[in-house]
């Protein structure tokens, strides 16, 4: 399984925000609909070897969120960033309410979180690492051991307190080039990383 973890800072928790502003009141939505749109879609076929944790920190009500969203069961993603971004603005407003995880749509599922435990939760995993302009170059020890979840930033990129608590995990901090990208571009490299060795455990 190729697992992504993506830090948002600015969208408003709560879903309060419109379609026609992704970038502005939105908080960048548009960056972040376009990641899982890369992270899932082929041109004519979805990634069901491909998970993705949308962690969204929030001071304001309601607070910080996770959508978690599954390659395996996802459906009514489709290619275009506005009903993509509708998607997760969906759950995020059903999950207003919730005290406990909902699936909003197949293959989404919707919650609050702790975002300190939900990002050592995911750093533990197997193949768990943090993707950074200022790591060490991706090479084929990537995945070697069957599992392969990585932690980027938002076009912001990670707080000072999430770099801080990735340092103090020990979070190996892996480079995919000297140039910085947008998250959609990480993560359509690193899918084709895996794409091109069909013979690695997440290949
Ligand atoms: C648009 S970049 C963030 C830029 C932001 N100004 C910063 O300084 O962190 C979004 C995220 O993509 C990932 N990223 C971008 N370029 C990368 C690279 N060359 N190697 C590894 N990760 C990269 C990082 O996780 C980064 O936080």
């Amino acid at each position: 399984m190729r697992r992504f973890l993506v830090l948002v800072h600015r969208v408003p928790t709560g879903g309060q925000f419109t379609l026609n502003d992704l970038a502005g009141g939105g908080g960048r939505m548009d960056e972040i609909a376009r990641a899982v749109s890369t992270g899932f879609l082929l041109s004519n076929d979805l990634r069901r070897d491909t998970e993705m944790t949308l962690l969204f920190s929030s001071d304001r009500p309601p607070g910080p969120r996770r959508i978690r969203l599954y390659g395996e069961r996802l459906r009514h993603l489709n290619p275009d960033e506005r009903s993509t971004a509708a998607l997760l603005k969906n759950a995020l407003v059903r999950a207003i309410p919730a005290e406990q995880d909902v699936e909003s749509s197949p293959g989404i599922v919707v919650g609050p979180v702790d975002p300190v435990r939900e990002i050592t939760e995911f750093a533990a995993q197997e193949g768990g690492l943090w993707l950074s302009e200022d790591g060490t170059l991706l090479d084929d020890s990537a995945g070697a051991l069957g599992g392969f979840a990585a932690v980027l930033g938002d076009p912001y990129g990670p707080s000072i307190e999430e770099e801080a608590l990735l340092t103090r995990l020990g979070v190996p901090r892996v480079s995919l080039g000297p140039r910085s990208m947008r998250v959609s571009q990480c993560i359509d490299v690193i899918q084709n990383h895996f794409d091109r060795r069909p013979r690695s455990p997440v290949g």
